[in-house]
């Protein structure tokens, strides 16, 4: 299937590691142009690297900090002055984990500035390009605990769900304008992060936290959670998804609050 993403330009939030970093790479697959934006200047270096090596026809990194309003705005001030419009943009930056009694003021602002306000801002920003581009498309990420919500990750998960209500509302508005927004909500994923972070807690119980299936394992075991499909997803698995909903072929699926979570939230 040709996705008609040849020559669009991209922008990728979050992009130098785990599922941001296989959208840039399964956008750049198709054709697209690639600008991955996220704090760390050796793995942007690093990213853009790989994604040139691999064919991809452009591809640039710019340092952002999406806590920083500032910064989200000089960003997308570059991509304007390199690109004077924008087909997509998908932004995957979000907030950490935290319990209620873990939570003062402080850590439920900071989880909406990261993980609400940083889309709020990223869209402001991108939408006067978005608007100057032929066709446009806009993807950001929630997660399933917005639909099953986990003690773990409160602040986190309100955050989630106002991004996906914000994604929602903006699908309805810029319907009229041909801008198609969803909102896509990853279950487990095997990230790097996520099998860095979790390592030495599943070896002391003889599992891998590299291998999808013992991950689901561990999870069912610790939080009494599994998905249908008994294993945990990849973060390919979820850009696949992503790149249809952000490509051309994408011509009538809009305001959707999509899943990729292997059977989760039921
Ligand atoms: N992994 C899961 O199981 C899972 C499940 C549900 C939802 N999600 C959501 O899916 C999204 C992607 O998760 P992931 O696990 O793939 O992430 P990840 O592997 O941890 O990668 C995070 C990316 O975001 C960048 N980043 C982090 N904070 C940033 C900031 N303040 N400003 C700019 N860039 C920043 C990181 O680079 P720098 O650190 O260099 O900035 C990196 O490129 C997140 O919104 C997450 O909440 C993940």
């Amino acid at each position: 299937m040709d996705l008609g993403l040849d020559g669009a330009t991209a922008v990728v939030t979050g992009g130098t590691k785990g599922m941001g970093r296989a959208v840039a790479e399964a956008l750049a697959s198709e054709g697209a142009r690639v600008a991955v934006m996220a704090r760390g200047r050796a793995a942007l270096d690093e990213t853009v690297e790989s994604l040139r090596r691999s064919g991809c026809r452009e591809a640039f990194g710019i340092s952002a900090d999406f806590a920083d309003a500032a910064s989200i705005t000089e960003a997308f001030a570059e991509i304007d002055r390199r690109w004077n419009a924008l087909n997509v943009l998908v932004h995957t930056v979000g907030p950490g984990a935290g319990t209620f009694e873990s939570l003062d003021d402080e850590g439920w602002d900071d989880a909406f500035n990261r993980g609400t306000m940083s889309a709020v801002r990223a869209v402001r920003a991108a939408l006067p390009l978005l608007r100057r581009a032929e066709w446009a498309r806009v993807c950001t990420f929630g997660a399933m605990s917005i639909r099953r919500p986990n003690a773990r990750t409160i602040a986190y998960t309100a955050a989630k769900a106002a991004t996906a209500s914000v994604t929602k509302n903006l699908a309805k508005s810029l319907a009229p304008e041909g801008i198609l927004v969803n909102c896509v909500c990853p279950g487990t994923i095997v990230t790097a992060s996520f099998t860095e972070a979790l390592r030495p807690v599943m070896a002391a119980e003889g599992l891998d936290a590299g291998d999808p299936v013992s991950v689901m394992t561990w999870i069912g075991r610790t939080f009494h959670e599994t998905s249908a499909i008994g294993r945990a997803g990849l973060p390919e698995e979820v850009a696949s998804l992503t790149a249809y909903l952000v490509s051309r072929r994408n011509g009538y699926v809009t305001g959707a609050v999509v899943n990729a979570d292997g059977g989760s939230d039921f």
